[in-house]
């Protein structure tokens, strides 16, 4: 049989692997990680997650997030989500607790994409982005995306391709700011 194939990267000194399936290894076995579909289960901890990195999702200089859209990220809404076949949601686990969350709407629109601080800059957001989008080219050959992106993430979506789609929005505690990207696969 073939050996797997795998590409590798280092990101911040952590050598980070990472194979077509989704699957990626940390030098440290202490935190090996792994990405899959989530799972109704996973919605608590996800919720938790997202709560723990919302001061870059919405730094309103003075009105507080309104209600509607803190709820937008409660458990509830997660699960339901997770339920729902109109969205996408993948996590990343270190130890079995989720640390990675990325989640997509009707497969157009980057709904969430959350790392755990202590995880961040070690690929994982990279590695979520690199699966989903697999993912919604094998249903198509060419894929339009939106994403609503903190200020603090414009830099990281960059990297993935996105490009602003019109100036930063503010207003009601949440700001943000749309960008988009034309995903095509360059084999068909
Ligand atoms: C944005 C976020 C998800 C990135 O997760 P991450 O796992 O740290 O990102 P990665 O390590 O996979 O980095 C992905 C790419 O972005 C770059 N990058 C990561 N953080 C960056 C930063 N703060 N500034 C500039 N570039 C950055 C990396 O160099 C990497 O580039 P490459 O893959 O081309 O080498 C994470 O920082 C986060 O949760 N932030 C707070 C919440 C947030 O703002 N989410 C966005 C909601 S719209």
């Amino acid at each position: 049989m073939p050996a797997r194939k795998t590409t590798s990267a280092t990101h911040r000194g952590a050598r980070v692997r990472e194979s077509p399936d989704g699957g990626l290894g940390i030098a440290d076995p202490a935190k090996l990680l792994s990405i899959r579909p989530a799972v109704e289960p996973d919605a608590e901890e996800i919720s938790a997650l997202i709560y723990s990195q919302l001061h870059h999702r919405a730094p309103s200089t003075s009105e507080p997030a309104p209600a509607e859209f803190l709820a937008g990220f409660a458990p509830p809404t997660i699960r339901e989500h997770i339920g729902n076949r109109r969205y996408r949601y993948l996590v990343a686990l270190a130890g079995g607790q989720v640390v990675g969350v990325l989640g997509v709407r009707d497969g157009q629109h980057l709904l969430h994409l959350f790392v755990a601080e202590s995880f961040q800059r070690r690929g994982i957001a990279r590695a979520l982005w690199n699966r989903i989008r697999l993912e919604l080219l094998a249903g198509s050959g060419e894929v339009s995306l939106s994403v609503n992106s903190s200020v603090y993430a414009v830099s990281v979506y960059e990297r993935f391709g996105f490009t602003a789609a019109g100036p930063q929005v503010q207003g009601a505690g949440v700001v943000y700011i749309p960008m988009r990207l034309t995903l095509r696969d360059s084999h068909r």
